[in-house]
């Protein structure tokens, strides 16, 4: 049998963590031959409710699932991890923006980046969703000494999926014909997602709806807003789609699903520089994969004076958010 990929889950007993940890073990995000050991990773009061979703995966009778293990330390519960998905975190109530969380939620990656240096397999790669995401994974790899900072990344494929799915409604299409979506930026209200360079059919998404203010009067606003409009509707921030997000996310990654020639998927992930984002801060960007573990950020996009400026502006709250974390990055 192929050796099990060890999977650790902060928040595991949490909301996304419950939608999340069924999907992983039934194969969806590192693949239909590949074992998986679960290692669920919560706070002491949640070891208890850990418990019932750990009977509920051994009664679902999953044969990709090779064992479950539960910690509160993160030492102990990153142990030769292959994959560490940080998803515990507090999610943002009504009124709310997700960066209002940093104060809070920082800290946690403070000591999750040091555990992570301490006790993850070499091969460690890492997707942070707790809020604000960016910025969190910005601190876990400051804190990951040796740990290349590659292998930080954060969830924006959340915003692309939802773009997309406005794209084909708007569009009368499937999903799967919109292509070469790109989220740029932050997962916060001033994330750009890049219309000028979708697909629809392969054509322009611009010149396929043909209705240049629609995208952005109304296509931005919608994408950008959603997480909130989800809250004002569910009571809960989004949970079942961010799951899905997170699977997707990894599953391109490093779970086989290399990304079509020439399409792209959105990554949140450390800048080389390119495309003038400073060096460092974990932007979301167009990458190519080839879902056995590496990423690159696609070169050479020509990018409109209205993209930079959108770009630009995201970036620049990024930078701001880095300022006030300077004391937990190391
Ligand atoms: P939740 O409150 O239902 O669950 C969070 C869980 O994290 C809880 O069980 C809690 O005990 C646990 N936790 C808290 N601190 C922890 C720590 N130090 N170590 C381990 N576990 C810890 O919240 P949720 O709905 O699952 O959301 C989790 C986070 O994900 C929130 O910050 C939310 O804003 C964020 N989120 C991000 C995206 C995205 O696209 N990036 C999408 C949805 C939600
Ligand atoms: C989302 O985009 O749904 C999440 O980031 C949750 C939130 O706070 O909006």
């Amino acid at each position: 049998m192929t050796t099990p990929v060890r999977v650790a889950v902060t928040g595991a007993a949490g909301q996304i963590g419950y939608a999340l940890l069924t999907r992983i073990a039934a194969g969806a995000m590192l693949g239909p031959d590949t074992p998986v050991i679960i290692q669920m990773v919560e706070i002491p009061q949640a070891l208890g409710a850990c418990e019932g979703v750990a009977m509920e995966l051994q009664d679902c009778a999953f044969p990709l699932l090779a064992g479950i293990e539960m910690a509160s330390d993160p030492n102990e519960g990153f142990k030769d991890a292959n994959v560490i998905l940080l998803v515990g975190a507090k999610p943002r109530g009504p009124g709310m923006e997700r960066g209002d969380l940093l104060k809070d939620n920082g800290k946690i990656f403070i000591g999750q980046g040091a555990a992570i240096a301490k006790s993850a397999a070499s091969d460690v790669k890492i997707a942070v969703v707790g809020n604000p995401a960016n910025t969190n994974a910005l601190i876990a790899g400051a804190n990951a000494d040796g740990v290349p900072n590659d292998r930080f990344t954060a969830m924006v494929r959340l915003d692309e999926n939802r773009a997309k799915s406005q794209l084909a409604a708007k569009a009368g299409v499937g999903v799967a014909e919109v292509t070469n979506l790109a989220v740029w930026g932050n997962h916060s209200p001033t994330m750009f997602p890049d219309f000028e360079h979708a697909k629809i059919g392969g054509k322009p998404a611009l010149d396929v709806i043909g209705d240049r203010s629609w995208f952005e009067d109304e296509f931005l606003g919608k994408v950008q807003q959603r997480g909130k409009a989800i809250i004002d509707a569910r009571g809960a921030s989004s949970a079942t789609s961010a799951a899905n997000a997170l699977i997707d996310h990894v599953h391109n990654w490093a779970g086989g699903g290399a990304t079509a020639e020439g399409d792209w998927v959105s990554m949140a992930v450390p800048s080389d520089g390119s495309y003038g984002i400073p060096e460092g801060l974990i932007s979301g960007f167009p990458v190519s994969t080839d879902g056995a573990g590496t990423y690159s950020i696609v070169q050479g996009l020509d990018l409109s004076d209205y993209a930079r400026a959108k770009i630009a502006t995201s970036v620049d709250e990024l930078s701001s958010e880095r300022e006030t974390v300077k004391e937990m990055l190391g």
